[in-house]
């Protein structure tokens, strides 16, 4: 009797998955081809590519029969992926309350995860409102000098490689100085990894990024409030700990002694105590609900450790493309170099917020750097309520989720020529203007943008100075070239890691 119950069950889900693996084919999209129970992209659950590349393969082989969109699934799951920028643009923009949220589990017994990036409706719209004056230019600047000095440390440590001649992986380093940046300024304390590589934070860091297959399963398969009422964390407990005691210690600390720094922490905790970042009550979110202007300990800590993840490996993964890229093309390189060379000479050999943050040439090598290499290689949405692509007759149904494929566009020949060649020229005035809009997303667009994007540029720009100003670049041969992506890793990674060597640069300041 159970055996025959055990059958029909196993027959009905596979009548179940088979059906659900129509569901494009029946609402006429065209659909990526999908391996049954696996989805669109076996290659990534079986961890034989990376997720970056696999999505890349899909929009190559989706653009050659519809420009439109297409629909894949995620196991059994509907994907709608829309391929036109036009359509990506009115989704992104016009029709954002349409496409909220980014489809990320939340849930407040899993309190790191009611950060600013999985919130979803109106607590991520007051959570943004509240969050966006700690991201303005003039806050930037205050931060400034502890990018500069973080930067100067990192200096030091390739003057040594440079000393004895020895190749060094520069993500690693990239990825010390990003951490202590963010270390500094979102929690206040040294985390000290540029000086000592196995940091807790570096740890804990990784560690967040690691989320188990079970646990993709299940919140794939089971309602996530169910889910979390029942005891679910995504977030393994011991990364909770160790965020939640450094943040609820800072902030303790800081209370008690009136300490003044800064920093993303100090803007926090003015949000915590007066409702705005300038002590000034937020007229926006006041007028609505007290209780909704201030932060409590709880999101600060969820905002810090968002902050933390969204911001150390995106930079120092920009920065390690971007000097592989320069190792690789030295007439770019030396351009660039020039440019830092007479800036900072033209400044009385200062490093400026404002010159990093202006230099012509070095926003061109850090925009094709990231149209070449997206940290991020897609965006993700979910549709929140029922919506009917435009100038069709497809509807795509309230809780489908939607993935669009930055990486895809930023290598489509289409868009952009000879897609492999690193060529900064690509972002002159006159070229961008031969481009349409939404075919360069390395920071997502709309309402959702990542909020960070000038820290995260700011961050980057400011190593990428300090190393060039200093040193040349190049390859070394344990490096293999052309590189492959890492299978495992969400943000793109190069398998095998990148090593270079630097040559210190003679007659600069
Ligand atoms: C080169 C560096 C960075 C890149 C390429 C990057 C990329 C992105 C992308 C693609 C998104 C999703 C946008 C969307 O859905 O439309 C995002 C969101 C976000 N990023 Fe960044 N990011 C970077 C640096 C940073 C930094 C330094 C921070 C914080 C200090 C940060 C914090 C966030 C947050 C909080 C969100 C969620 C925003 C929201 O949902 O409202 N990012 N980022």
């Amino acid at each position: 009797m159970l055996v025959s119950l055990l059958i029909i069950a196993v027959i009905l889900f596979v009548v179940y998955v088979k059906w659900r693996q129509t569901y494009w084919q029946r609402k006429g999209v065209t659909s990526i081809p999908s391996m049954f129970l696996l989805g669109s992209s076996p290659e990534i659950i079986l961890k034989k590519v990376s997720i970056g590349k696999a999505f890349r393969m899909r929009y190559e082989e989706m653009t050659k029969i519809d420009r439109l969109h297409a629909g894949g699934y995620f196991f059994w799951d509907p994907v709608y992926v829309p391929l036109d920028p036009g359509l990506i643009k009115q989704m992104l923009t016009k029709d954002f309350h349409y496409f909220m949220g980014h489809g990320q589990y939340y849930h407040p017994k899993d309190h790191l995860t009611m950060n600013l990036f999985n919130l979803e409706g109106e607590p991520w719209k007051a959570m943004r409102t509240k969050l966006s004056p700690t991201f303005t230019s003039g806050k930037m600047k205050l931060m400034f000098n502890t990018l500069l000095e973080k930067a100067l440390l990192l200096q030091k440590l390739i003057d040594g490689y440079s000393d004895k001649q020895e190749a060094f992986l520069i993500k690693d380093l990239s990825e010390r100085y990003t951490t202590d940046v963010i270390g500094s300024v979102a929690f206040g304390i040294d985390c000290n990894s540029i000086e000592d590589p196995v940091s807790d934070f570096r740890k804990y860091g990784e560690k967040s990024f690691q989320i188990t297959f079970r646990k993709i399963l299940l919140m794939g398969i089971f309602p996530w409030n169910l889910l979390g009422n029942l005891g679910f964390k995504v977030i393994d407990i011991d990364v909770t700990k160790f965020f939640d005691s450094i943040v609820k210690e800072t902030v303790r600390y800081r209370e008690s002694n009136n300490i003044y720094r800064k920093d993303f922490m100090q803007l926090l905790l003015a949000l915590k105590n007066q409702g705005s970042v300038d002590g000034k009550p937020n007229d926006e979110i006041s007028q609505k609900n007290e209780k909704t202007t201030v932060l409590t300990d709880d999101e600060i800590v969820a905002q810090c450790f968002e902050f933390f993840l969204a911001g150390f490996e995106t930079s120092s993964t920009t920065m390690t493309f971007a000097l592989l890229e320069l190792a690789l093309n030295p007439d770019v390189q030396d351009k660039l170099r020039e440019e830092i060379v007479s800036t900072i000479d033209k400044a009385d050999g200062k490093i400026t917020y404002n010159d990093v943050m202006t230099m012509p040439y070095l926003d061109k090598v850090v925009n094709e750097t990231l149209r070449k290499y997206p940290p991020l290689s897609f965006l993700s949405r979910t549709c929140s309520k029922t919506y009917k692509v435009p100038n069709t007759d497809v509807v795509i149904d309230k809780g489908t989720r939607v993935n669009i494929p930055i990486w895809g566009i930023h290598m489509d020949p289409n868009y952009y020529p000879n897609p492999e060649l690193f060529d900064p020229e690509r972002f002159t005035e006159e070229n961008i203007a031969t481009r349409p809009d939404f075919t360069f997303l390395p920071f997502g667009e709309g309402p959702r943008q990542c909020i960070g994007l000038r820290f995260g540029l700011m961050q980057t720009k400011t190593g990428l100075v300090t190393l060039l100003k200093n040193f040349e670049f190049s390859v070394d041969n344990k490096t293999s070239i052309p590189i492959q992506m890492a299978g495992e890793n969400i943000v793109l990674h190069v398998k095998g890691d990148v090593w270079l060597k630097a040559t210190k640069v003679v007659n600069n300041n």
